[in-house]
């Protein structure tokens, strides 16, 4: 449908009401038909867990079309973006919806190296964690810990909220270079402002005070890539939790706490993470690519095929498109083989061909091909969801400061369908 002939209210016969809903109507012709005026005049709520058919909010940062398979950051396609942009610039896109001319560039590069180290007290948070504990639990305690360091943080004025945005961009990747040094037991590293914002992130990870390491431009533009890739995806589930946890008036940084927290599940961010095992576990003999197909076709099993499926793509995501032809370039250039992205094509091409996958429309999302890339950069496997973090940090961002400025917007507080006992009389514990 287009903006002339979408119907300009939809209606709605409940008993002997009948009702006029308002139709709104997005850029692309996408069509939501406005209930806020439901309850009110019917008494009724409406019902769709896990909110498929639901619009929360309206926002200008990211449109994505699922059935053709479409991305794009403020009307910039993902894949020009990804081959002709950089994430520092993608992150004020994101921000700003506009991009920048040279000198914004400038001095937001500037503002942002030179907000990249942490308070030395914060230290001390990492060292208090068990070496072993997952990075993504961490990180997001790490980023809540920010706001004790800053405590004006408060979604107030335009100013505070913009330099709080600037901090966590900054101070991400220090947080998660300092998760994963933590974790091996080597010193901290501080960032280094000579260097792009992923080559900093591979030194802080990679260089010992005993040793400098030279970031790899391939692997940094790689790293670039991914962190493009990652940087919005509308009202994911991550993101819609960082709006709901900052509509309670919470600041960026509990609020971004929380979106770690989101991220970190194996159904959202945490695939990336589970594909590799998943590779991993059918390249150690434990199960041929097939077993594996057909254990993941049945339900009881408890197996899913990781990094297939989306709630919004019914087609290839043009992410998994770019970090498959990815994997190659960036394995060639290193010069290396990696027999589990072998794997990966087979499983794929077992999935496009199978008539449980076809009808489903279930497809390589981001998360299939991701961690064969962060294998070759040499980054382990429990971080790889710490940098889909780092990644989604402007996209989570952009969004928590939109609903912040936007009218409409409400506390995030749904409604639900009581299902469970009727009323009835308490009777003390002597008699039950
Ligand atoms: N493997 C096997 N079957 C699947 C898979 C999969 N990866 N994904 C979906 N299905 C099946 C479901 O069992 C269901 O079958 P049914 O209709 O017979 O009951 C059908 O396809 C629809 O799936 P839902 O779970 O209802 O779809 P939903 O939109 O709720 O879930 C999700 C989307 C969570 C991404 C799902 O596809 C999944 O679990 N994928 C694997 C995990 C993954 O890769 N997550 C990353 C998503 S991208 C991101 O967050 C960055």
């Amino acid at each position: 449908m287009t903006h002339d002939t979408v119907p300009k209210t939809a209606k709605l016969t409940f008993g002997d009401q009948e009702l006029d809903l308002p139709v709104l109507v997005g850029t692309a012709g996408e069509t939501a038909i406005d209930i806020r005026q439901l309850r009110a005049k019917t008494g009724a709520v409406t019902y769709d867990p896990g909110l498929g058919n639901t619009g929360a909010c309206q926002s200008k940062i990211t449109f994505l079309d699922g059935e053709q398979g479409v991305l794009r950051y403020a009307g910039y396609p993902i894949e020009e973006l990804a081959h002709q942009s950089h994430f520092v610039e993608v992150m004020w896109l994101l921000l700003h919806q506009e991009l920048p001319n040279k000198q914004q560039l400038e001095q937001f590069t500037h503002d942002i190296t030179y907000h990249t180290m942490l308070h030395e007290d914060l230290k001390r948070l990492f060292s208090s964690l068990p070496k072993d504990g997952h990075p993504m639990a961490v990180c997001a305690a790490a980023v809540g810990a920010l706001s004790t360091y800053y405590q004006k943080a408060a979604p107030n004025t335009p100013e505070q909220n913009w330099i709080d945005a600037i901090r966590l961009l900054a101070k991400m990747p220090t947080i998660a270079a300092y998760s994963y040094k933590h974790s091996i037991g080597q010193p901290f590293m501080y960032p280094r402002n000579d260097l792009s914002y992923a080559a900093n992130i591979m030194h802080m990870m990679y260089a010992t005070p005993c040793e400098e390491y030279e970031p790899n431009p391939v692997m940094a533009r790689a790293l670039d890539l991914l962190l493009i890739l990652h940087a919005d995806h509308e009202q994911n589930c991550s993101t819609s939790t960082v709006r709901t946890v900052g509509s309670s008036g919470a600041n960026l940084f509990a609020s971004v706490s929380a979106g770690i927290s989101a991220l970190w599940g194996p159904l959202h961010g945490g695939a990336n993470q589970a594909v590799i095992e998943m590779l991993l576990s059918i390249r150690e003999g434990r199960r041929t690519a097939r077993e594996f197909m057909e254990l993941a076709k049945k339900k009881d099993s408890g197996v899913r095929l990781m990094g297939f499926g989306h709630r919004v793509y019914k087609n290839y995501d043009p992410r998994a498109l770019i970090l498959k032809q990815a994997c190659y370039d960036v394995l060639g250039e290193l010069g290396r083989k990696d027999p589990l992205l072998d794997i990966a094509l087979e499983l794929e091409q077992i999935a496009l061909s199978d008539s449980y996958f076809v009808e489903r429309k279930l497809y390589p999302n981001v998360d299939f091909y991701s961690g064969i890339i962060y294998k070759a950069l040499g980054i382990p496997t429990e971080l790889f969801t710490v940098f889909f973090a780092i990644g989604r940090m402007p996209g989570w961002i952009a969004q928590w400061l939109e609903y912040n400025r936007d009218s409409e917007a409400r506390i995030t507080r749904p409604r639900q369908i009581y299902m469970g006992s009727a009323p009835r009389t308490y009777a003390p514990v002597e008699g039950r």
